[in-house]
């Protein structure tokens, strides 16, 4: 997995230097897996009143299986929009995001706003900078949640939260609430939460941005580990660039264009 996780990300730098939109998926002969998520001309304007701001403009890239993507961009530069695209929250302005399940490539804009839900709780999992857990629930109710939405039966479900619970270091806090639990417990339950429904893809919008540095820094390891473990592809909007150097590939958002680590780097230097 690593290995194919360093090649593809030397062949998508690669691409991106030449100017290419897409990465050639059998560079080196090698046949490639398809991506699990492409962007395509992705735009997002914002219009209010007179004023139209294009925050994404025109985004074409490809994301593989098993990534750890780092999204860098100071605040306001469009993270979190970006996020809420490939998740389906939100809809873009043009251009799509084409999303590879198991059994089909699905292009967001092709599916209303209810079949977009369907689609985010079955193959999307979201760890949230505020937690987002359920107040009224429990714990363990929180992460079985999303388990019987999917239409799990509800023993199989519960069976499933424990586990994951336990994973994440709180498996004697099933009957809590999460105003009982720290910052940094509140979003282990989160992460058990994006994880449980065995999502295709894991997204997180500054998941440390509300902890502190030590906190901050075990709540990411555990984070890290847990996707990892499950080979799932992760997707973490941060403005922390410290996160950067655990990623796979480190991306910037910088006035709507998304530019790698290398080519970010090099238009810095020549303008000092
Ligand atoms: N619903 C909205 N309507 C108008 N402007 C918005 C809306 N959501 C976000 N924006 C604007 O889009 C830009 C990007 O926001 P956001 O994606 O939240 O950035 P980030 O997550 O990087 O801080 C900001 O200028 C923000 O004000
Ligand atoms: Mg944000």
């Amino acid at each position: 997995m690593r290995a194919i996780v360093q090649t593809t990300k030397l062949q998508a730098e690669g691409a991106l230097a030449k100017g290419a939109n897409s990465v050639n998926n059998e560079a080196n002969g090698a046949r490639m897996r398809p991506p699990i998520i492409r962007l395509e001309g992705l735009t997002k304007i914002y219009t209010e009143g007179e004023v139209s701001r294009t925050v994404l403009d025109e985004l074409n890239r490809e994301f593989y299986e098993g990534e750890f993507v780092c999204l860098l961009g100071k605040s306001g530069s469009g993270k979190s929009t970006l996020l809420n695209l490939i998740s389906g929250i939100d809809a873009p302005t043009r251009g799509d995001v084409v999303v590879y399940t198991d059994t089909r490539p699905v292009r967001l804009t092709a599916l209303g706003e209810q079949e977009r839900t369907l689609f985010r709780r079955r193959h999307i999992g979201i760890v949230f900078q505020f937690f987002n857990l359920i107040p009224t629930l429990t714990v363990h109710e929180n992460v079985t949640l999303p388990l019987e939405l999917n239409g799990w039966a509800q023993h199989r479900a519960q069976m499933r939260a424990h586990a994951l619970l336990e994973r994440v270091g709180l498996g004697d806090r099933l009957k809590t609430f999460p105003d009982k639990l720290s910052g940094g417990e509140q979003q282990r339950v989160a992460i058990a939460r994006a994880l449980a429904h065995d999502p295709l893809l894991i997204l997180a919008d500054e998941p440390t941005g509300n902890l502190d540095e030590d906190t901050g820094e075990k709540v990411l390891s555990l984070l890290l580990e847990l996707t990892r473990d499950a080979g799932k592809t992760l997707f973490m909007a941060t403005h922390a660039p410290e996160v950067a150097r655990r990623a796979d590939r480190v991306l910037h958002l910088d006035h709507g264009k998304l530019v790698s680590d290398q080519v970010w780097r090099r238009l810095h230097e020549e303008e000092a």
